[in-house]
């Protein structure tokens, strides 16, 4: 593999990482029962096309489509989709950057990010690219990780670099940049009880790369608890042309 090929250090944390059984093999807090909820919030109608962004094995893709969703999936990773994709030829799965979506402008009634929004490296971009395939009544569907006091993100930010807990977002930061991008929030909802069972059933290499297990577990503890890291759920709605 060449280093162009080389997945960046966002996609590679996750092929290391089990899913765990607990969270029906997600990689994300709240597993298919967070999922239900997204669906909900979203007002999803029968019919409506759903991308899985950062999809990872693609289980998600799997519960909406048992749901009736025409859904399907994009990640970077062939390792995390190569299972599903051995497993049925018709699996919906496409391997690629969120960065260059290989889909049409305006096709589609949802996008979903499931902790991969803010793994992204390119934030901005992405956003651009969600915006495009989104129809004008679209819907941006996240749950991901934040801080509920953002000014100590810097401390976690110094102790575990590279991490999963590095990337939590601060609310206003994202609703900023969701504005700027053409979205509206419709609705947020803290799920801080998900990101607890997940910490208690996950390999926490999720949460917290294996570069920096050298450190002082007390000293992360006690930064995440100040942070008062949590997991949220939020819809944000494709503004219309008026930017309303
Ligand atoms: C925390 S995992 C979440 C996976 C999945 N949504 C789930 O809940 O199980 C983040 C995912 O984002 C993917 N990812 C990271 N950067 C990406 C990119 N630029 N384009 C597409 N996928 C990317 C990773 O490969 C990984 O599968």
């Amino acid at each position: 593999m060449t280093t162009a090929q080389m997945p960046p250090a966002s996609v590679s944390l996750y092929e290391k990482t089990t899913c765990s059984p607990m969270m029906g093999g997600t990689l994300h807090p709240g597993g298919s029962e967070l999922t239900r909820r997204a669906v909900e919030l979203g007002s999803l109608g029968p019919g409506d096309h759903v991308l899985d962004l950062g999809c990872g094995t693609g289980r998600t893709v799997r519960y909406l489509r048992g749901l009736g969703y025409p859904a399907f999936g994009l990640d970077f990773s062939r390792t995390l989709l190569q299972p599903e994709l051995a497993n049925s030829r018709t699996f919906p799965g496409i391997q690629g950057d969120a960065l260059h979506l290989p889909i049409q402008t305006s096709s589609l009634e949802a996008v979903i990010c499931e902790c991969s929004l803010s793994v992204f490296q390119d934030l901005s971009g992405v956003l651009i690219e969600i915006h495009r395939v989104l129809q004008q009544t679209g819907v941006l569907i996240l749950t991901d990780l934040y801080a509920r006091v953002p000014d100590q993100l810097s401390e976690i930010r110094r102790l575990v670099p590279n991490s999963c807990l590095a990337n939590a977002f601060a609310q206003k930061e994202l609703w900023d940049i969701l504005q700027r991008s053409g979205f509206s929030l419709a609705v947020w909802e803290d799920h801080a009880e998900a990101l607890s069972a997940f910490c208690a059933g996950a390999d926490l290499n999720t949460l917290i790369n294996p570069e920096n297990l050298s450190l002082d577990p007390f000293d992360l503890v006690l930064a995440v608890s100040r942070a008062k890291i949590s997991y949220f759920l939020c819809v944000a709605q494709k503004k219309k042309r008026n930017g309303k």
